[in-house]
């Protein structure tokens, strides 16, 4: 990993702000959860990157990486007429249009087209509503709830997402689709957000730590043996070829399924700050941006212009960018990240100077792409490429 005086020769002709990925730390990590996946194919989830180039990179680094986990459907069209395939839509969508134009992909492409996710008869009403009496099968992918209930249901741990969670009614969804000749059942995904995107050592909250690692260490199993019968369940009447589990923080478990055919990874190549809190694993900071100092409100502080860009989520603290380098920096409680400014404490402030730079590190992944037309790709001691972000596509989809 890289120091501030590093960065700064590197960066010496970029004018801040700026973002940029160190590609080196990028394919450590990319080894890094390869390794954890237990040899099962990881899906590149699009959302947590938002850089077609550094999409084809990673899909070109090995072979291993194979497709996306795509987040809107417009999103996914976009990559297909770039030549993109094996494309899964992480989220239903209700988007007609997009639809529509999913439905002539498919008569184009039947086994090639994207594959839309769908939990419920309203989700398979809405596809139909947009096929002509000729169209060829959509394929679509049953997004199960892969959450945590303890104490009879009236606990229930993980995203509010799908109403799929028992094997009836997953069995009970993929019967209805299977009954619609118009739809094609590709595909399983159920996605455990309350162990893959949740850090089990939180800093500065032991009891917190542990109540995490107390429910993921029953959810895991838990999940585990419900996948593997909602699969036995739906194959005794239907294909599925794809059964998608995981994200960055599960790797190491969903990968090591048997029933579980692909995982999907995408926050770790950046390796925002949400990922420096596993006990499982520990990845290398990729991703980053860069702030100018422009003021002096005093010698111990250095108020950077711009950098309150928060990460979505709950609302916490957590949530806020981290200051990175030079090390010995801290936010300030009560001004946080600003729109237009950032102030600067703790002991590495006092030595900052206007005109001067510092380097932060987003909460998130993808959403960092959603501030910069582009990024910086840095390959040892030198950019190598500047490649634009979806938002340098003028692509903003969510
Ligand atoms: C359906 C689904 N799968 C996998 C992931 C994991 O993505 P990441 O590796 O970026 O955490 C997510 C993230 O939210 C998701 O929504």
């Amino acid at each position: 990993m890289a120091t501030h005086a590093e960065y700064e020769e590197i960066f010496a002709e970029v004018e801040a702000p700026f973002a940029f990925v160190d590609l080196d730390a990028m394919w450590a990590n990319a080894e890094a959860m390869l390794a954890r996946a237990a040899a099962k194919p990881v899906r590149v989830a699009s959302k947590s990157l938002r850089c077609r180039a550094v999409i084809d990179r990673i899909l070109a680094f090995d072979q291993r990486f194979d497709g996306l986990l795509t987040f809107t459907l417009p999103e996914t069209l976009w990559l297909a007429e770039q030549g993109h395939e094996n494309l899964l839509v992480a989220y239903p969508t209700t988007d007609s249009d997009a639809l529509g134009e999913l439905a002539l992909r498919s008569v184009a492409n039947p086994d090639g087209a994207p594959i839309v996710m769908v939990d419920c008869v309203e989700h398979l009403d809405a596809i139909q509503s947009v096929l002509g009496a000729g169209a060829a099968p959509v394929r679509v992918c049953i997004d199960v709830d892969a959450g945590w209930w303890a104490l009879g249901g009236r606990v229930k741990v993980g995203p509010k997402r799908s109403p799929v969670h028992t094997v009836e009614q997953a069995a009970a969804l993929a019967r209805e689709i299977e009954r619609r000749p118009q739809l094609l059942l590709a595909a399983v995904m159920a996605y455990e957000g309350q162990i893959a995107g949740v850090g089990d050592t939180p800093p500065g909250r032991r009891l917190r730590g542990a109540s995490i690692r107390f429910m993921q260490r029953r959810s895991a199993p838990e999940i585990a043996e419900r996948r593997a019968a909602i699969v036995a369940a739906i194959r005794d009447f239907a294909e599925v070829p794809i059964v998608n589990g995981g994200g960055t923080g599960s790797l190491e478990l969903t990968g090591s399924e048997d029933a579980v055919t692909e995982v999907t990874a995408g926050s770790g190549f950046y390796a925002p700050t949400l990922f420096d809190h596993y006990s499982r694993f520990s990845l290398t900071p990729a991703a980053g941006f860069a702030l100018a100092i422009v003021r002096k409100p005093s010698p111990r502080v250095a108020t950077a212009l711009g950098g309150g860009y928060l990460a979505s989520g709950s609302g916490d603290a957590a949530r806020l960018p981290s200051p990175w380098l030079p090390p010995g920096l801290e936010l300030d409680a009560e001004e946080g990240a600003g729109e237009v400014q950032t102030p600067l404490l703790g002991p590495a402030a006092a030595e900052l100077r206007i005109g001067d730079r510092v380097y932060m590190r987003h909460a998130k992944a993808g959403e960092l792409c959603e501030r910069f037309n582009s990024l910086h790709l840095v390959e040892g001691s030198r950019i190598v490429d500047e490649v634009p972000t979806y938002r340098g596509e003028g692509r903003a989809f969510l």
